[in-house]
């Protein structure tokens, strides 16, 4: 089989890679490991920056994002009692949109399916091969039989655990990593959310957050050691810890109900450079991980799949190889300034230390000062809603 672009993975970043791609005339093929059923099921993120809803717009893939997405004007800080609230139409004129990842997965791969090209799913030991030629290849199993892709590049966006930042030089890349000695237990259940906006909560037992999904549908988290486990943690224990860490006023407002789903991840701050070697590119979690405590996740997926796309039009319309070869260097730009905001979003809000340490007073100080300074709340909106790509 022949293709122009191989694509690994149908995440967010591949699956709209090569909706933008087809935009543009040019063909892919997606190879996910995963079935259909297991992709359009996996709860992830939920919050989209203002550029990443114009990128699904741009994309033609808005349409129910555009009527079932809840745009949010700002987010509420709980600092034990204390709660303040960072405006960030008012900071910034821009605000977020509320929709699942899931959606946006589901959205996206409808479109593939209506005629853009196909997604193999299933597709086992993925491998890239001659990726310094100008015929990379990618070889998987399908059904009990061996395939062989020929393409002009490969979109390596298969995710943290991917085969893509693997098949890179091992001589020529070079991580950074920060593992969070806490992680996050979360739970989602069809109840109204305790509050319109998101509530990031630092308190004395650690991070909450309230989310959500819907007007129905909420997801909450809480910050929760690493050696934790699920079974520990029946509903009603996870209900009555938020509502300590949320404060009087959320939790009065909290409706609690049956969990539909509950999980603990880790936190990670990752990021591996360079983003390409000859004819593969990687883009979103392949080549970088921050911990969720700044929702750019998915962001960072979509803005690498930007400057990507832009990349390989150019050099599919006029043979203009400069921005493929600036590609790296351009994402990586906008990748460190969301790891470094997510980093310190994380150091800003959990407990790491005991409440009498230096460390804690730091924590308190700071989001003292953030309360009362309008400069220090624009670096947070201007971040969370979303550097400028
Ligand atoms: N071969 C084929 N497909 C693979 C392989 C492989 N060896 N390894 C992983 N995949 C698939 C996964 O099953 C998944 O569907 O690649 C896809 C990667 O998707 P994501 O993990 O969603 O990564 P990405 O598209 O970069 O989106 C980043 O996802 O994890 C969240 O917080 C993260 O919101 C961010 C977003
Ligand atoms: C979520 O709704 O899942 C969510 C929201 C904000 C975050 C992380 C996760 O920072």
């Amino acid at each position: 089989m022949r293709t122009q672009v191989g694509i690994i993975g149908a995440g967010p970043a591949g699956l709209l890679l090569a909706r933008l791609l087809k935009i543009q005339g040019i063909d892919s093929v997606i190879l996910e490991q995963r079935d259909r059923a297991y992709v359009e099921s996996r709860i992830r993120a939920g919050v989209l920056e203002q550029g990443t809803a114009t990128q699904l717009r741009d994309a033609g893939v808005a349409e129910r994002l555009d009527r079932e997405g809840l745009v949010h004007e700002g987010v509420e800080i709980a600092a034990g009692e204390r709660h303040f609230r960072i405006d960030f139409q008012e900071l910034t004129g821009k605000t977020v949109v509320v929709y699942g990842q899931t959606e946006v997965c589901k959205d996206l791969i409808a479109a593939r399916l209506a005629g853009d090209g196909p997604i193999v799913w299933n597709a086992a030991d993925v491998a890239v091969h001659d990726i310094d030629g100008n015929r990379p290849r990618l070889t998987y199993r399908c059904d009990g039989q061996d395939h062989d892709l020929v393409c002009d590049f490969v979109a390596g966006c298969d995710g943290f655990h991917g085969v893509s930042r693997q098949s890179m030089p091992a001589d020529l890349l070079r991580t950074f990593e920060r593992v969070y000695p806490f992680g996050w237990l979360g739970i989602l259940a069809d109840v109204p959310p305790c509050s319109h906006e998101l509530i990031y909560a630092r308190h004395e037992r650690g991070f909450a957050l309230a989310s959500m999904r819907s007007p129905t549908r909420s997801r909450y988290y809480i910050q929760c050691s690493l050696d934790e486990r699920l079974e520990a943690w029946p509903d009603a224990r996870i209900w009555e810890e938020l509502q300590r860490r949320l404060g009087r006023a959320a939790a009065a407002r909290m409706v609690t109900g049956p969990s539909i789903e509950k999980s603990i991840a880790p936190l990670r701050s990752f990021v591996s450079t360079p983003m390409q070697s000859g004819r593969l590119f990687l883009a979103g979690d392949a080549s970088h991980i921050v911990p969720p405590t700044g929702a750019k996740g998915l962001n960072l997926a979509i803005s690498d799949v930007h400057y990507l796309q832009r990349a390989l039009v150019a050099w599919y319309k006029t043979g203009a190889a400069d921005l493929l070869e600036r590609y790296s260097e351009t994402a990586l730009a906008r990748v460190w300034k969301a790891e470094r905001f997510s980093w310190w979003m994380t150091g800003l809000l959990h407990r790491l230390h005991d409440e009498t340490s230096f460390e804690a007073q730091m924590q308190i100080a700071e989001l003292d000062y953030i309360a009362s300074s309008r400069a220090a709340q624009t670096a947070l909106a201007e971040n969370y809603v979303g550097l400028p790509y």
